[in-house]
């Protein structure tokens, strides 16, 4: 197996597992796919009532935009983990008599579809542990000229304070390596998108403790770390260097909490 493929087995494995716990713990991913859905709806709405809408969710997890969308509309959902795709078709079996739903075993970066047959393309916080660009250049293969893709992506800096407390503990990679602007701005400049609107914004989350928001990673099944888009492999957590993680973690609030930071960036583009 090459080095990509391990990294998408190991994504896939840890999010199939945290399938029926993902959305009591996702409260950063609900708080930006409800954004991005609200960004997606004005068009949405006005585009429906001429047409059938088709729209594909890439790396869809859970589902969550299908409460977001007015029907009647044909939605297709892509994972790579089997286990979100099995959840995510039983959780909203009540909506198939009325719109036309699919659920798809794929990879974002290969997807296994005709070009120009979706209105929308829709992806939240699935492509971080993708090439950028493969995605990008997919997402344009397969929606009809005119047609919107609507993504969030996690950016360098996100997690910035569990990275400084990791430092004082050893020079190993930790969290997951993420793009920063510049890399963003060029994957987007590789395909002829039109309207490119863009913007970054900073998220916050709170937690009791770094033990919280490390299980909290482990429940949605976002404990995967890459760099450069291959697996990277970390030390196990010992008890005594949990504790030294807690004491480094960096702290300003008054009460003291610890709140994990994530740079969200917000896009939507037109395929000319
Ligand atoms: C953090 S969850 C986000 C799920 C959903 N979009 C949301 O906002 O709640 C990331 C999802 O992306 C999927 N994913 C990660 N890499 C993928 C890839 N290369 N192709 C397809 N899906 C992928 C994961 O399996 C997981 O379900």
């Amino acid at each position: 197996m090459n080095q990509s493929n391990a990294l998408q087995q190991v994504v896939s494995e840890h999010f199939s597992r945290a399938a029926a716990q993902y959305d009591t713990a996702a409260q950063l991913q609900l708080k930006v796919i409800k954004k991005l859905a609200n960004q997606l709806l004005p068009e949405f709405k006005m585009m429906q009532a001429n047409k059938n809408l088709h729209i594909l969710d890439v790396g869809c997890g859970t589902a969550n935009l299908l409460q977001f969308l007015p029907s009647p509309f044909a939605y297709t959902g892509v994972d790579i983990a089997e286990g979100m795709l099995a959840f995510s078709a039983e959780k909203f079996s009540y909506l198939a008599a009325d719109n036309q739903l699919a659920w798809q075993l794929a990879d974002a970066q290969n997807l296994p579809f005709e070009e120009n047959q979706f209105d929308f393309v829709f992806s939240s916080l699935a492509w971080q542990w993708c090439d950028l660009e493969q995605v990008l250049a997919q997402s344009y293969r397969v929606l009809k000229p005119g047609g919107t893709l609507i993504f969030s992506t996690l950016l360098d800096g996100t997690l910035c304070e569990l990275n400084q407390a990791f430092k004082q503990l050893d020079n190993q990679i930790h969290i997951n390596q993420f793009i920063d602007s510049q890399a963003l701005e060029q994957a987007i400049n590789s395909q002829d998108w039109h309207q490119v609107n863009a913007q970054v914004l900073t998220e916050k989350t709170h937690y009791d403790s770094v033990y919280q928001l490390l299980k909290e990673l482990k429940s949605i099944g976002a404990n995967t770390v890459s760099k450069n888009n291959q697996l990277y492999k970390r030390q196990p957590l010992t008890k005594n260097r949990l504790a030294r993680l807690e004491l480094a973690y960096p702290r300003q609030s008054n009460p003291v909490q610890t709140i994990a930071s994530w740079q969200v960036a917000y896009c939507q583009l037109r395929k000319s």
